[in-house]
């Protein structure tokens, strides 16, 4: 590390891809939670790190996307967005392969919204699920969080993205972003990459409650646990509830204990070993818990001690938040010269 060359190529190159770079390229983005749980781990960045090697890859923390909900409580978000960049970092993204950035750096991002905005109409955002959903849920009726996933289709066209790696639950606005560049197209003729969807497989990490892991439930384990903070949760984690006593068989297929062994205990061939312990009744929970949380803690402690380098290191931290900036406007701007160009709003060339 401390490169500070990167693979990212913003000049046009003859082979097409939009004319951005020869290969393809990917935006990812997430909004500034803080520090994440493994369920952001296995869900969205292991993916984002097996991607870093083969694509023109921009990370991005979406800190305009938390404001449409939070705006009026911010006090917290620069340390959010510290925490993030450092998890990312320690999982293994890489700032030598991708471009690691906040958002609110890129003016363009609010430049592109704006353009966006005039194609779609109020009707179209107002029926899309995650708006009614979040709207009764929190009672947001801002104009400004009505605008979210055209921002979101912003972070996107304004790169030359031609994928994005997200879970189901945002295909409606992966398509919706597809749909935006088209009509500008349209309008204006092909300038923008029409972005698809790269549905990631997304292991569903349940919480300790056994419902889905997040950090609002408050049932996470997050990277920055330690092996005693995760040993106390996993003990306290739910089982199949009519395994009551430990030889009572149990039934791995509901169970949310069973569901992390798949994701951290591979190496212990499970399907073998716990599965037929557990249903005879020769296996019970704390036993099985004691074999799950030896796995969990073996596999993040690499990740843990690397996190903590990092938190004494804050310099170098805003330091490769700087120069993904700078790579990401490079091509931010790139784009937004063919978008002015297109709609004939380069007065001054
Ligand atoms: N809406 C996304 C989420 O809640 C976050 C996001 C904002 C995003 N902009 C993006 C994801 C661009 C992918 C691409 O998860």
């Amino acid at each position: 590390m401390g490169k500070t060359s990167s693979k990212i190529k913003t000049k046009p190159a003859a082979s097409g891809h939009a004319g951005y770079s020869e290969r393809q390229t990917i935006l990812s983005g997430m909004q500034p939670t803080g520090a994440l749980h493994i369920g952001n781990l296995e869900g969205a960045l292991k993916n984002w790190i097996a991607l870093q090697d083969d694509y023109d890859m921009f990370c991005c923390i979406v800190d305009w996307h938390s404001l449409t909900a939070e705006y009026a409580n911010t006090t917290e978000l620069k340390a959010k967005i510290f925490h993030m960049a450092v998890d990312w970092l320690a999982s293994g993204l890489d700032p030598d392969k991708c471009a690691i950035f906040i958002q609110s750096e890129i003016k363009e991002h609010a430049e592109m919204h704006l353009l966006l905005s005039l194609l779609i109409s109020v009707r179209t955002l107002t029926r899309l699920p995650t708006y009614e959903e979040k709207k009764d849920e929190q009672g947001l009726d801002s104009y400004g969080f009505l605008g979210y996933p055209v921002l979101q289709a912003a972070d996107i066209v304004v790169y030359g993205a031609h994928k994005v790696p997200v879970g189901k639950d945002q295909s409606k606005h992966i398509w919706l972003a597809n749909d935006l560049a088209r009509r500008f197209n349209h309008y204006f003729g092909p300038t923008l990459v029409e972005p698809e969807i790269l549905l990631t497989k997304m292991p569903l990490i349940p919480g300790t409650d056994g419902k889905k892991m997040s950090k609002s439930a408050g049932n996470y384990i997050a990277l920055a646990d330690s092996e005693e903070d995760t040993t106390a949760k996993l003990k306290r984690m739910f089982t199949d509830p009519k395994k009551l006593r430990k030889n009572d068989p149990g039934r791995p297929e509901i169970c949310p204990l069973y569901k992390l062994h798949e994701a951290y205990s591979t190496a212990d061939n499970i399907t073998e070993t716990i599965v037929p312990q557990c249903k005879s009744g020769e296996l019970g929970c704390v036993e099985c818990k004691g074999r799950l949380i030896a796995n969990l803690n073996q596999s993040l402690a690499p990740l843990r001690e690397k996190r903590v380098e990092l938190l004494a290191k804050p310099d170098y931290i805003w330091d490769i938040l700087a120069k993904g900036a700078t790579l990401a406007r490079e091509r931010a701007c790139l784009v937004m010269e063919n978008v002015r160009r297109a709609m004939k709003t380069n007065y001054r060339d």
